[in-house]
């Protein structure tokens, strides 16, 4: 037992079928290079698996969060799944994620997406770990703080001692870089007057009231990081549960409501966020709609017991349906917002084009 971080860190470096899905070659490669991470005690564990055109590299360390050394093992296996996979086989967007050419000792701000905690193991520690695509890490807003905060979703909340007195949750302003710390229940309104602009406030830690790390939560944003559109950030997000913590039947919970969220077509459209098996983890219609799949792990002395798949299940099959629902209800907008995101919000727009070309043409009205 002891400290130990588990980090996911994702990047899209190219997929099979347009934005369709994660090549099984480049999940090999990455294994492979994984492995050798291991074998020279960088890393305790791993796991690899793939949401959609994303590839997850799931790691359990004894280094702690921001760790170049963990970061770089990371960056070492995109680069070499993007060299040795995605170019020769042409996959479609070949190191899409990967914005810089050299490793500068943090992945934050390089492209991938982060997800860390550090903690003590528990005697017995479950952990879900959540990957989405075709969305933005402002999506886990909703169910982070239905899990956290909403006695209507967590009984916990209620009627555990434990879980009682609530928890802090961490926000970080995109925009400005800054980040608040905001305490639930009493500042309640506060944060949902925040996190409700999920663009722009971002969850990106919960603790619990005595300091216990029980969530962590990809923030990066490409666009702002590259400046232009460069596909969505299809974010990730560690969740610990049980003991005084959530348990994964109220973790789940949350997303049995397909809600709203930014990304689907050209990173442009609002969709619901539908909850998936690993095998369904594939975008199709209007590439989408934007998934997430639920992957359950006991820890094991820093190793990794599992996946169990969560969202693999009957119990979901209503909430797919309802999202198929609102597919179609949402894609009769066509390009009509509130189904096509607002322009500040769009990540490729013809509109500074259009308006310069009928610029003449318009005509002040008295
Ligand atoms: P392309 O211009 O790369 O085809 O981008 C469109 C896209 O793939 C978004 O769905
Ligand atoms: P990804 O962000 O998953 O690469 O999707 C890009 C896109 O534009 C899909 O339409
Ligand atoms: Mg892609
Ligand atoms: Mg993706």
């Amino acid at each position: 037992m002891g400290r130990i971080t588990v980090s996911i860190i994702k990047a899209d470096v190219g997929s099979l079928a347009g934005h369709h899905v994660v090549h099984p070659k480049q999940i090999e490669v990455a294994k492979e290079s994984l492995q050798l991470a291991v074998d020279s005690g960088i890393i305790l564990d791993y796991y690899v698996f793939n949401c959609g055109d994303d590839l997850q590299l799931l790691m359990t360390h004894r280094r702690g969060e921001n760790n170049p050394e963990v970061h770089k093992v990371a960056w070492n296996v995109f680069k070499e799944v993007t060299e040795k996979v995605s170019k020769p086989l042409k996959l479609y967007a070949a190191g899409q994620d990967l914005l810089v050419d050299a490793f500068s000792g943090n992945i934050r701000g390089m492209g991938p997406g982060v997800a860390e905690l550090e903690f003590d193991e528990r005697p017995s520690d479950p952990i879900i770990v959540f990957a989405a695509d075709k969305t933005e890490p402002g999506a886990w807003n909703l169910p982070l703080f239905k899990i956290f905060a909403d006695p209507f979703n967590t009984a916990g909340l209620v009627i555990d001692p434990r879980l009682h007195a609530g928890f802090k949750f961490q926000i970080l302003d995109v925009m400005e870089g800054l980040s608040v710390e905001l305490s639930c229940p009493e500042e309640m309104y506060d944060l949902l007057a925040l996190i409700g602009t999920p663009s722009r406030y971002v969850i990106s830690k919960i603790y619990r009231k005595d300091g216990l790390p029980a969530a962590s939560a990809s923030t990066s944003r490409l666009s702002l990081i590259a400046g232009r559109y460069v596909g969505k950030d299809d974010p990730v997000c560690i969740v610990r549960a049980q003991s005084g913590l959530p348990a994964v039947g109220e973790i789940l919970e949350a997303f049995a409501f397909p809600h709203l969220v930014a990304g689907w077509m050209r990173g442009s459209h609002n969709g619901p966020l539908m909850p998936v098996s690993l095998d369904d983890a594939k975008c199709t219609r209007f590439d989408g709609p934007p998934r997430v799949v639920a992957l359950g792990f006991q820890l094991r002395d820093g190793y990794l017991e599992g996946p169990a798949d969560l969202f693999d299940d009957p119990a979901f099959e209503w909430s797919r349906r309802k999202a198929m629902e609102i597919v179609d209800y949402m894609r009769r907008h066509g390009p009509f917002m509130p189904a096509r995101l607002g322009p500040e919000e769009m990540e490729y727009t013809t509109l500074p084009m259009v308006l310069e070309k009928l610029k003449s043409r318009f005509k002040r009205v008295s």
